[in-house]
């Protein structure tokens, strides 16, 4: 049987306190915070309370988004007037979708179980805590976790040979290691958790700590890393056929249970909850490029949770975007800047390898890896933490800074929900638009053109489908 987590291996991501049992579904530290455990899993995050409370309303609101879906197939599948009824190779996909969607949906119905979202309805506090970011959503990576665990994708790469592409990840990394035999790692946003399984495995002894905010992900990383086989859909990109289309259930399972000591934590990397110098290796998977702040913020946490001569290992895409253009770090720069937070690096390597390539999907992706290791030299001469928040946002006393582009914003969100104040299910295209040309002061012409621009717009948008992530 797996062993327990030990609350003592893990500490207060914002103070670093210590933790211990305060029951089978909580721990807390000494200043009074409480983290739950869902389904062994500790809930690490900054604000543990307010995260678990944003999360119970994600999921109940990708739940929903499926419960629609599942209810807008039966009404497509059996129209009150015989005559829309859709042909019959139509039909055939919509009852397969259906059979999926309603697949998927009991799927994260039951991954969702330890959040009791059927009983007391928790609703956020209205405070100025931690929350979980808005861009990680709790389908995000959903491809990487079929990736990682579903043996039985046969995939053909340009040359049509099969391509394993958990192994070639792993192969990246291992080239890394080298004789390293850590008795603590960590595996910092590790998704479906496959790596973290791999790096595990390839060890005799120690302890892997694989860290995530996705929730989906984690629950689902642990249980089939601990031996369960779990059933998913799989809904392509851009299906190749009508049967890749409807979906295909796929069977998720570890090639065998992993060892004792492979331990799943909900986490932010800007807040690991581990102490200074616990850890021989961290690996980052695929993170660095993703998240959305400075690399120096990161680097500063991998340094403090580094014994003395740890090694970091990265490996995955290198591609900033950020707003500012000097954050954007070239690989070079990047490389430069890791030495000035503690660290000696040797140099990255770039290998190409194959990504999310699945048979049913007509999107091949291959990608330039780039892989580096980093020795932990000393403590960062300068640490940089991430502010929980601006300090505009944690004290409400503080100016709320304008955006330099406030006017232009305002202004444009005013006229368009003055244009969708006018509409009444009566009034005309030109009825609103001499409504518009009178409050703005523009001519008759430019009203109607602006009016129909910004109507069709969310008209077109009306057509897709959006992809639903809560
Ligand atoms: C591109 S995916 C890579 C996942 C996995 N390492 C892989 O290679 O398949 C990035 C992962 O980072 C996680 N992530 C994003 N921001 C994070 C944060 N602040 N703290 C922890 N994990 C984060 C996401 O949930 C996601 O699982």
């Amino acid at each position: 049987m797996a062993k327990t987590v030990d609350p003592k291996e893990f500490r207060a991501p914002l103070t670093h306190a210590p933790l211990e049992s305060e029951s089978s579904a909580a721990w807390s530290d000494s200043n009074g915070n409480s983290y739950p455990l869902l389904s062994g899993v500790p809930v690490l995050l900054p604000d543990a309370k307010l995260a678990l409370a944003d999360l119970k309303i994600r999921a109940r609101a990708l739940l929903s988004h499926y419960e629609r879906n599942v209810d807008d197939l039966r009404v497509l599948l059996k129209p009150s007037d015989a005559s829309s009824a859709p042909p019959k190779l139509t039909k055939a996909r919509l009852e397969k979708t259906r059979e999926n969607q309603i697949h998927h949906l009991e799927f994260l119905r039951d991954l969702f179980e330890p959040l009791k979202l059927n009983r007391a309805q928790a609703t956020p506090e209205p405070d100025f805590g931690y929350r979980l970011p808005p861009g990680q959503g709790l389908q995000g990576y959903f491809p990487n976790l079929v990736r990682d665990w579903c043996g039985s994708r046969k995939i053909g790469s340009s040359s049509d040979s099969p391509v394993d592409e958990n192994a070639a990840q792993w192969s990246l990394v291992k080239r890394e290691l080298g004789s390293l035999t850590p008795t603590r790692t960590l595996v910092a946003g590790s998704g479906g958790g496959r790596l973290a399984y791999d790096v595990h495995q390839n060890f005799s002894t120690g302890e892997t700590f694989a860290c995530d905010l996705n929730l989906v992900l984690t629950l689902a990383a642990k249980r089939i890393s601990g031996g369960e086989t779990l059933r998913v859909a799989e809904f392509p990109t851009a299906p190749k056929s009508a049967a890749a289309a409807a979906g295909v259930v796929r069977s998720l399972s570890a090639p065998k249970p992993a060892r004792e000591g492979l331990h799943h934590v909900l986490a932010d990397v800007y807040y690991l909850p581990f102490a200074d110098k616990s850890f021989d290796l961290v690996v980052t998977p695929w993170l660095v490029d993703i998240v959305p702040n400075r690399l120096e913020f990161l680097l500063s946490e991998i340094n403090r949770v580094l014994k003395p001569g740890g090694v970091w290992v990265n490996s995955g895409s290198f591609n900033f975007r950020f707003a500012n253009w000097a954050d954007s770090l070239s690989i070079e720069e990047a490389m430069e800047q890791i030495e000035h937070f503690g660290f000696k690096q040797s140099g990255f390597k770039q290998d190409l390898i194959p990504y999310l390539r699945s048979d049913l999907d007509a999107h091949e992706r291959s990608e330039w890896v780039t892989t580096f290791r980093a020795e932990k030299t000393g403590p960062c001469p300068s640490p940089q933490r991430l502010p929980l928040r601006p300090s505009w946002l944690l004290d409400p006393q503080n100016a709320v800074p304008a955006p330099q582009r406030l006017p232009q914003i305002f202004a444009t969100l005013e006229s368009q929900a003055f244009v969708l104040s006018l509409i009444d299910g009566k009034r005309t295209l030109v009825e609103i638009a001499s409504l518009v040309s009178q409050r703005y002061g523009l001519s008759g012409e430019d009203a109607l053109d602006a009016v129909v621009s910004y109507l069709s717009r969310l008209e077109d948008e009306s057509v897709f489908r959006s992809n639903v992530q809560a």
